[in-house]
């Protein structure tokens, strides 16, 4: 197993590399970030993440510092250097290193990297645990800045839930880091891609699937109220594809703070406390999830075998 490690022009030791104290990454999340998986030696969905990537920098005002055809480059020579046919590629662009000022400095980017093995979680279905999103309001923008999300999955671990679902002002949002959908008889309902979502390539790639197995998609953002309405709940993610929820878990605490905010949140933030009730239970054999992950993983095997791999072997 080899971890690679890319840092502003050349590959690292990845226990070496060592970031510049001044880097806007590391002093204010400055920066935006993509993370793609690699089957069979290749980048999955490429060219969506680098035209994500786009859209991320444009919209906080950092420059690309390299063209599409630089990124593929450098993410096949990054997983070639790696030998890992199966992996993910984790990278990062920030505002650069200046001493540590507000403003935007005139600085060049700088561009982080990492390939690592990644095997998927055998799991076949998650447990989710609904929290309120108090994240700020442009999720749309993969930005670094994570904490929220990071105290989320916490919470929802600490819960005994695998995934934090996240409801703003009564609607459901997403997960802490996946996309969130419901099935009520025939009907997939998904949230829009605005502002309160992070449009996740794996759920604009499921919304394909949907297309292609002829099934009916409505995106608008479920109310929570409605939660106990729907028959199927599944979550899309880079690293876990397309997977069943088989519970959504609530503490009663927090009930009314997936509706309106309060002013102050009762204990650390990642503490929900003990009030836990179950509020959501899978009540089919999550027919929908089954059938489009399996057209996900019959578009893998495609893709596997459409293109020479990188990776010698
Ligand atoms: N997260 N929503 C959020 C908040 C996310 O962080 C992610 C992905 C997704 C799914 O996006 P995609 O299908 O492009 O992976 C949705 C990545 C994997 C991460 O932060 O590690």
């Amino acid at each position: 197993m080899s971890v690679v490690a890319y840092w502003n022009g050349s590959f690292v030791e990845p226990e070496e590399g060592r970031l510049p104290i001044d880097e806007r990454g590391h002093q204010f999340g400055d920066g935006v970030y993509e993370v793609v998986r690699v089957y069979g030696g290749k980048p999955f969905l490429l060219d969506m993440h680098l035209n994500r990537l786009d859209d991320s920098l444009r919209l906080i005002g950092i420059e690309n510092p390299h063209t599409h055809d630089e990124w593929t480059r450098l993410i096949y020579d990054a997983i070639r250097e790696s030998r890992e046919s199966e992996a993910l590629v984790y990278w990062q662009v920030t505002r650069g290193i200046a001493p540590r000022a507000h403003l935007f400095p005139s600085v060049a980017p700088s561009v982080s990297l990492t390939v690592r093995p990644f095997s998927p979680n055998e799991s076949t279905s998650m447990t989710l645990l609904a929290l309120p999103d108090e994240r700020w309001a442009n999720v749309f923008v993969k930005s670094l800045n994570l904490l929220p999300n990071v105290l989320a999955k916490e919470a929802a671990k600490r819960a005994g839930a695998n995934e934090a679902l996240l409801v703003r002002d009564g609607r459901v949002t997403e997960g802490s880091s996946s996309n969130a959908w419901f099935v009520r008889g025939a009907q997939i309902i998904t949230a829009p891609a605005n502002r309160f979502i992070l449009n996740g390539i794996s759920r604009r790639f499921t919304l394909e699937l949907t297309q292609k197995l002829g099934l009916s998609v409505t995106e608008r953002a479920l109310s929570w109220d409605e939660i106990s309405t729907v028959d199927e709940v599944f979550m899309t993610g880079t690293t876990i594809e397309i997977i069943p929820v088989s519970e959504i878990m609530m503490s009663t605490n927090t009930q009314k703070a997936l509706y309106h905010l309060p002013d102050f949140p009762t204990g650390d933030l990642m503490d929900v406390g003990d009030n836990m009730k179950t509020v959501w239970t899978a009540r089919t054999s999550n027919r929908i999830a089954r059938e489009l992950h399996k057209a996900f993983l019959d578009e893998v095997e495609r893709f596997r075998h459409q293109a020479k791999s990188v990776v010698g072997r």
